[in-house]
Order: C-alpha cells, then structure tokens, then sequence
C-alpha cells in the first residue's frame, strides 16, 4: 500500500480490493500490540462496558469512561486510524453530539462512532460540517438491545431489510466515511457494500464487507461469551501477538469470515 494514512488509507485499499482490518483496543499496552500487527482502524469500542467492565451490555458507559480509556490507547496507537464510540444517550441531539466528539477528539480519537440510522443524520451532518470523521453503525446496534431483547441478527425479513439498506443510504449521505454492519445477513451485507462508496465494516456480516472488525477479547478468547461471529484465534496464533497477527492476515486473505462466522 502507498505511504497515506488515515480516511485515504483507508479508502486506497478499498480501491485496491484489499480488505480493511480493524480491531479494538482499550488500554495503551494492547493497542501497541494491535498497532504494531498492521491493522488499519483501532476502535476504542463502547464494548468496554462488557469486556473490561464486566456489566451485561454497552449501557452503562459513560463519556467519562471513553474519554479515559481513548486517552489510553492513544499512547498506545502510531500508526492505525484511532475511533472511539459515542456511548449511550451522548448524541442525543446534533449540538451534544458535537461537544461529545470533540471530548473524544480531545482524547486522541480521530474518529467517532455513533448507532443508528435516520434518527442520526443530523448528528452526522454537524460532526461532519465541523470536519469531525463519522462512522455510522448499522444491524445490531447494541446500545439498542432493550428493544430487541437480546443479540439477535437483524435484517432478516424484507421489510427490516430495506430499512437497515436505506439508513445505510441516509448515514452516507450526510457525510460518514465508514460504516459499521453487525449481525446482517450476508446477502444484505453484500448489497450495502456494493451500493455504498464509503467502505462498509463488517462484523458478523460476511465476507463481502470492505473489512470487518472484531472485540480483542473476543479473539484472544477471554470474552465470558465468545459469539458465533468472532473466533478464538488464541488457539491458533499461541499467543496475544500472535493470535492478533492470524487475525490480521486471516481478513487480509479472505478466510475469515467464513460461513460458520456469518448469517444467511
Ligand atoms: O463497541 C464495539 O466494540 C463495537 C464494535 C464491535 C464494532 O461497536
């Protein structure tokens, strides 16, 4: 790949049919594994409320707790596009969507991550006129979970699949420059992807996404629940540098996802 970085990085291998890796990190030590493994985009994910908090779901994160925790992986970061999440209820309109992101830009974020569709084109729009990056998260949204009860595929009626593909459409248009597909069904993952110019992420969407992205716990095996769209890569790898780097070259040479880490 050439010498850019950052959103160009990432496009240029969009362009060039390479897949995007993308990984979270929550803390300085394992970021610098991460970074040091060649994946493109870290995410300092909400996530953490699970993984590193040990709570049921992403709900109870705070803008303090991301903040804290994008500093950390900062130090950590020299290379990869640095994202961090919005949590739960921080982008509740434009305006607090933009205090929020620039906590989070203030952190070290280079780009913020915000769930949902419609409801946050305006959201995406003032971020992007105040030259903030976006990226939008479609499918399974987790910090939507008390109305799905539970984590279920989303997508897999017509009607739930059109939505999901024109919230797509509505988060491009009002300027992301990535998006986040979990939990879809393959073939709406493929068709999102094809019919999008940002690049699409996938995480338990398929093989057909730009690139994917997984939880670090979950591929280092320490997650208390390790979901059918992840994979222990621990066992594979022998240990947290090399579990990282199957990870990286399983996305990069297209073996991962395969079916058994994606839905129909
Ligand atoms: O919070 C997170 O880690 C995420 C990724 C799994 C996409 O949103």
């Amino acid at each position: 790949m050439t010498a850019v970085s950052g959103i160009a990085a990432l496009r240029s291998r969009q362009a060039a049919g390479e897949k995007i890796v993308c990984l979270t990190a929550y803390d300085a030590g394992f970021a610098r594994v991460v970074d040091a493994a060649g994946v493109d985009l870290i995410l300092v994910g909400d996530s953490l409320g699970m993984v590193v908090q040990g709570a049921d779901d992403t709900l109870d994160v705070t803008m303090e707790d991301m903040v804290y925790h994008t500093r950390l992986v900062r130090r950590g970061v020299q290379r990869a596009l640095l994202a961090a999440d919005l949590p739960y209820h921080s982008y509740d309109d434009a305006a607090q969507a933009l205090i929020n992101a620039g906590r989070l830009v203030e952190a070290g974020a280079e780009m913020v991550k915000l769930e949902g569709g419609g409801a946050v084109t305006d959201s995406i729009r003032e971020l992007a006129a105040n030259g903030i990056a976006v990226c939008g998260h479609l499918g399974l949204q987790p910090q939507s979970i008390t109305q799905y009860g539970g984590y279920k595929v989303q997508g897999r009626d017509s009607t739930a699949a059109e939505r999901i593909y024109h919230d797509a459409q509505a988060v491009e248009a009002a300027g992301a420059d990535l998006l986040v597909l979990e939990c879809v069904p393959r073939a709406l993952a493929r068709r999102i992807t094809a019919d999008l110019e940002i690049p699409v992420i996938g995480i338990g969407a398929g093989r057909d996404c730009d690139g994917q992205i997984l939880v670090l716990h979950d591929i280092l095996g320490v997650s208390s629940y390790i979901p059918r769209m992840a994979n222990d890569f621990l066992q594979q790898g022998g240990s947290v540098r090399g579990a990282v780097a199957a990870y990286v070259d399983a996305v990069r040479n297209g073996t991962f996802p395969d079916a058994a880490h994606s839905f129909d």
